[in-house]
């Protein structure tokens, strides 16, 4: 079974897995950045690049300890190329290489958003055939339609991802960075229906989401309330969400169903929302789709991810080398110039 060793550092963690063809982790371990920047309310890239250079040889000695293998015992090395921040994404297609070269075993440019669409890969009930992915985290929203051979994008937030509309209005609510989660438990003790938040491009009939008006509306009606206690604060983060799960579900349901595709997978940091995830099972389970999820854990950014995407771009013999170079934004239909 060949086992890859793959590297997650586009953003705020710096990620390390080695996951082997049958989809079996034998180590992994992350360290988040996310203290290092509840000062700023968001991620500071030269902060960021930093710690990535700190922490990647601690947190891979981690994984080999848990993982109890050697060098030796690793096919090929695998990191995220593309896209996100040039000087995280940098640390860790760099540590990457060095690898591949030292130990003279192939290297794989992974990009971000396959490795949360493969996330689930190997895992029981992942779909075998072509399916309807959402990925939705802090730097994206969009829905594609994937099989092994190609992702191709059926459509996209036009502006705000559905992360950020969480983060934004979280800071504005003062729940600190990131605030999906915050908003997540907070709206557990809130009542949805007390203020009502609109759902852009809900009749309209491409696959596109809109999470701006979402966003202003929100923050307009954190600034109008003479008493913003915490009762109120719950209230308003069960009307977000409420909101953008239920936007996120319809134009899921319907790309699946106006494509005939029967199966969807989720993926990204706000797939971890529980209320999301009920929603989304809710309705495909009445609309007869079936729907796999991965765990929230492997929701948000990690390296199993980008493992698991590696392995497919290893069986198709779609390697990188040296000469590949990372890249701040790139579309998905474009990473073929990942591979060398
Ligand atoms: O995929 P991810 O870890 O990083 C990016 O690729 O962006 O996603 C991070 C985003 C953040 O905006 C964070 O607030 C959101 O995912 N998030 C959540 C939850 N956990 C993370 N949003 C809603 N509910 C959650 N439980
Ligand atoms: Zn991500």
């Amino acid at each position: 079974m060949r086992k890859i060793l793959a590297f997650e550092t586009s953003c705020d963690d710096t990620a390390v897995a080695i996951v082997d063809e049958a989809g079996v982790i034998w180590g992994e371990a992350l360290y988040s950045q996310v203290k290092e920047y509840e000062s700023f309310g968001g991620v500071v890239p030269e902060i960021g690049s930093r710690a990535h250079i700190e922490q990647i040889l601690l947190v891979t000695k981690q994984v080999f300890a848990q993982a109890q293998l050697k060098h030796q015992d690793i096919d090929a090395v695998a990191a995220t190329f593309a896209p996100g921040l040039l000087g995280p994404l940098l640390v860790g297609a760099n540590f990457a290489k060095g690898l591949a070269q030292a130990w003279s075993i192939p290297l794989i440019a992974v990009h971000h958003i396959a490795g949360h669409i493969w996330a689930g890969f190997r895992c029981e009930g992942f779909p075998l055939g072509r399916f309807v992915a959402l990925i939705a985290s802090g730097g994206h929203s969009a829905l594609y339609l994937c099989d092994k051979n190609s992702i191709q994008t059926l459509g996209q937030s036009l502006d705000d991802a559905a992360g950020e509309a969480f983060d934004k209005i979280g800071r504005a609510l003062g729940l600190g960075y990131p605030a999906g989660k915050k908003i997540e438990d907070e709206a557990k003790r809130g009542n949805k229906d007390r203020f009502v938040f609109p759902i852009a491009l809900r009749h309209d009939p491409h696959f596109n989401f809109s999470f701006s008006g979402l966003k202003t509306k929100a923050l307009s009606c954190i600034r109008a309330q003479d008493n913003l206690d915490s009762q109120c604060v719950a209230d308003i983060c069960a009307g977000v969400q409420e909101a953008i799960a239920t936007a996120l579900v319809e134009k899921t349901l319907k790309a699946a169903l106006s494509l005939n595709i029967s199966s969807v997978v989720i993926g990204g940091g706000v797939a971890a929302n529980s209320c999301l995830r009920a929603k989304l099972s809710e309705a495909c389970e009445k609309a007869n789709l079936s729907l796999f999820l991965p765990s929230p854990q492997h929701c948000t950014d990690n390296a199993v991810m980008i493992a698991k995407a590696a392995h497919i771009k290893l069986q198709a013999n779609l390697l990188s080398d040296f000469s590949t170079d990372v890249h701040a934004s790139l579309a998905i239909e474009d990473q073929d110039l990942l591979v060398k």
